[in-house]
């Protein structure tokens, strides 16, 4: 049977270690601020935008929540990122996707000031991953990072491969990987031989968004298996893209859906609004 990564567990030590840090600057003198803004009402998006105010409540952040109708025009939330640009007393700016088709979401990201991209979307914030240097990281993939590394998971000289290739997920969970000295492949659904691939690793990073694709041919013995997918099964029970029941025996790690990656996303949001302060 493998270990269970406790996802939950982990992003409650690091939201109260941020908890702590906020404390200590409030005593200073220092307030966080975190602007979100959700444009119509996309369900899932609800749920996530809701999580995260409950997030900075819990850990001493201030947040401004603008929840915006459907119809508002590419101009007019333009005219509100540029505002909140502008504002010495907001540290951070997230603007909750999917937008509605209506604005040109890449526009919105670029507009955000890369010192308050606490998303990490921005592409200096992109480039910036790619060569090294400072900037703000995707919150999904640095919280697999902290998911590995706080279960005691050796990165550096191992074989990584990561399965999926978005802006959000994959390619920057890649580079992470590389920068704590991985060896890193990263394969897509166009890949030959996916199996042969994914088979390869000792750390298996799962973000292909299919419901419970992912069984234990695509995985060596004792791998450790990440499952970035959530999904609702045919019987409306969350579900990731790996079929857990399936490689639970095979596996020498694994993180579980839900209580997995889900919750360190949060994490490390907070964990970028509390480094805003440095980056203005
Ligand atoms: N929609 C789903 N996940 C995210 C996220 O991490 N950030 C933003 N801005 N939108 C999302």
């Amino acid at each position: 049977m493998a270990f269970i990564i406790d996802g939950k567990k982990i992003s409650n030590d690091i939201k109260d270690e941020l908890k702590e840090k906020v404390t200590a600057y409030k005593a200073e003198g220092i307030q966080i601020t975190l602007a979100v803004i959700q444009v119509g009402k996309d369900p899932a998006s609800t749920v996530y935008v809701g999580n995260k105010k409950k997030a900075c409540d819990y850990i001493g952040i201030h947040s401004l929540t603008y929840e915006l109708p459907e119809e508002t025009t590419e101009v007019e939330l333009l005219d509100l990122v540029r505002k909140l640009n502008q504002r010495e007393d907001v540290n951070g700016i997230l603007v909750q996707l999917p937008l509605p088709k209506h604005i040109n979401a890449d526009l919105i990201i670029r507009t955000i000031s890369p010192v308050k991209d606490v998303d990490g979307f921005h592409p200096q914030s992109a480039g910036a991953l790619t060569i090294g240097q400072k900037g703000f990281v995707s919150c999904t993939p640095s919280g697999v990072i902290q998911l590995l590394k706080r279960s005691g998971i050796e990165i550096e000289g191992r074989e990584c491969v990561v399965m999926g290739r978005s802006n959000i997920v994959g390619k920057p969970m890649a580079l992470l990987l590389l920068r704590e000295n991985g060896t890193v492949t990263i394969c897509h659904s166009r890949t030959k031989n996916l199996k042969e691939v994914a088979k390869r690793a000792d750390i298996l990073i799962v973000a292909i968004g299919k419901p419970k694709y992912i069984n234990k041919d695509y995985m060596k013995e004792g791998a450790v298996v990440i499952d970035v997918g959530i999904h609702r099964d045919e019987n409306n029970k969350l579900c990731g893209d790996v079929d857990f029941n399936d490689v639970i025996d095979h596996v020498s790690a694994i993180t579980p859906v839900p209580g997995g990656v889900g919750p360190m996303t949060i994490a490390m949001l907070m964990n970028n609004c509390v480094d805003s302060i440095h980056s203005r």
